[in-house]
């Protein structure tokens, strides 16, 4: 039997999930892939901290024990922020090995360093869980909806806020309390300033412009606006009026280039969005010929997140099966001539 294994950067709450959910699902897997998926080594900052699971044999702090390992082929980025996990990623691909990454930081940031890399050393990259948790999205837009032309991306992209807003809605929790308990479910981003700012929905719809428009969209093109300055009373006089509160992320196809938001908006209660509630996230994406799309699902947290980080190691541990070479799919990330409207 052929075995694939696999390098695991953090066990923290997404590393966790795909360890559970490797093993739960693990025959099916295999039969499914052709091959068994073992994750041979698992990196953390703190050898000493107690663990959901049992993975002392295979934890280690030593970056190289992954990244050197002839035997390891799939290194998949769990870790959070952007250094040293860019520096890692880059230094797996030259190293040959396919990379997997939940890290929309990176993406958002490094996505065309990281395309390079990839194809310049011939592996894969996949990046699925990066945006709307445990909702396909990535590939939806690479792949499935390739042949359209898009006019716009539009939704709820941020699970925490989403948790947020609909906790201060429906049981008038304040703001800091909500926000913790966010964090205690693992919706949280390690700096949740990028949850409750903005930023994090920001990068998000960056990456999805950038594929959905095939083009570059950076930070920079993001007008951002997070939920900081949400009060009491806005969703109070919001709810007297018909109205709900959600942080929205749109990029849309306007005569003046491709124009990219993040913001708090007054939706109607009959809008399509309004019943997105707590950490659910939910994007509308419209096509020339296939009109209007909706994907609706859990936007953060353990399973759903490892349900796309195992998709993408499902994904590339079939090609290395089937000895197909890696597929760098995406052309985006490249400077092109399409003008961002810029904020
Ligand atoms: P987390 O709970 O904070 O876990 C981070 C893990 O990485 C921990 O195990 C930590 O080790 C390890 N780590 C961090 N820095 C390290 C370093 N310099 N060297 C060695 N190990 C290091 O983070 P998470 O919530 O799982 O998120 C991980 C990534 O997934 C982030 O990029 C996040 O944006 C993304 N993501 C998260 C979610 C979600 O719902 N949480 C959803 C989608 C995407 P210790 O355990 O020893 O501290
Ligand atoms: N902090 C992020 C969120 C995690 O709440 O949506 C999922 O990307």
């Amino acid at each position: 039997n052929k075995v694939i294994q696999v390098g695991l950067l953090g066990m923290g709450t997404v590393g966790t999930g795909v360890l559970k959910l490797l093993q739960k699902n693990g025959a099916s897997i295999e039969q499914r892939v052709g091959a068994q998926i073992v994750i041979k080594k698992v990196l953390v900052r703190d050898l000493s901290k107690s663990r959901p699971l049992p993975v002392d044999a295979i934890m280690t702090t030593v970056v190289e024990d992954i990244l050197d390992d002839p035997d390891i082929q799939i290194v998949v980025e769990v870790m959070g922020g952007e250094h040293p996990a860019l520096e890692y990623m880059l230094k797996a691909m030259q190293n040959g090995k396919h990379v997997v990454t939940a890290n929309k930081d990176i993406v958002a940031k490094y996505g065309r360093e990281l395309f390079e890399t990839a194809e310049k050393n011939q592996v894969d990259f996949q990046f699925e869980a990066s945006v709307a948790g445990g909702i396909p999205i990535i590939r939806p837009l690479k792949q499935c909806l390739a042949a359209n032309r898009i006019q716009e991306v539009m939704g709820i992209v941020n699970g925490t806020t989403n948790y947020m807003l609909t906790k201060m809605t429906r049981d008038k929790s304040d703001f800091a309390s909500v926000l913790a308990e966010a964090q205690a479910k693992g919706y949280a981003e390690a700096d949740p300033t990028a949850d409750v700012g903005g930023w994090d929905a920001a990068r998000k719809i960056a990456i999805l412009a950038s594929i959905a428009f095939n083009t570059r969209i950076t930070l920079d093109d993001v007008y951002v606006e997070g939920i900081t300055a949400i009060s009491p009373q806005d969703i109070e006089y919001a709810g007297e009026l018909g109205y709900c509160i959600k942080l929205l992320a749109i990029a849309k196809e306007t005569p003046r280039g491709i124009d990219v938001r993040v913001h708090p908006a007054f939706l109607p209660l009959s809008h399509p969005l309004a019943p997105v509630q707590d950490v659910f996230n939910a994007i509308f994406v419209s096509g020339d010929a296939v009109g209007d799309t909706m994907f609706y699902g859990r936007g953060a947290g353990e399973m759903p997140t490892a349900s796309a980080v195992s998709a993408d190691i499902i994904d590339v541990a079939r090609d290395i099966c089937h000895n197909v070479a890696s597929r760098i799919l995406c052309t985006c990330f490249d400077e092109k001539p399409v003008c961002p409207v810029r904020y």
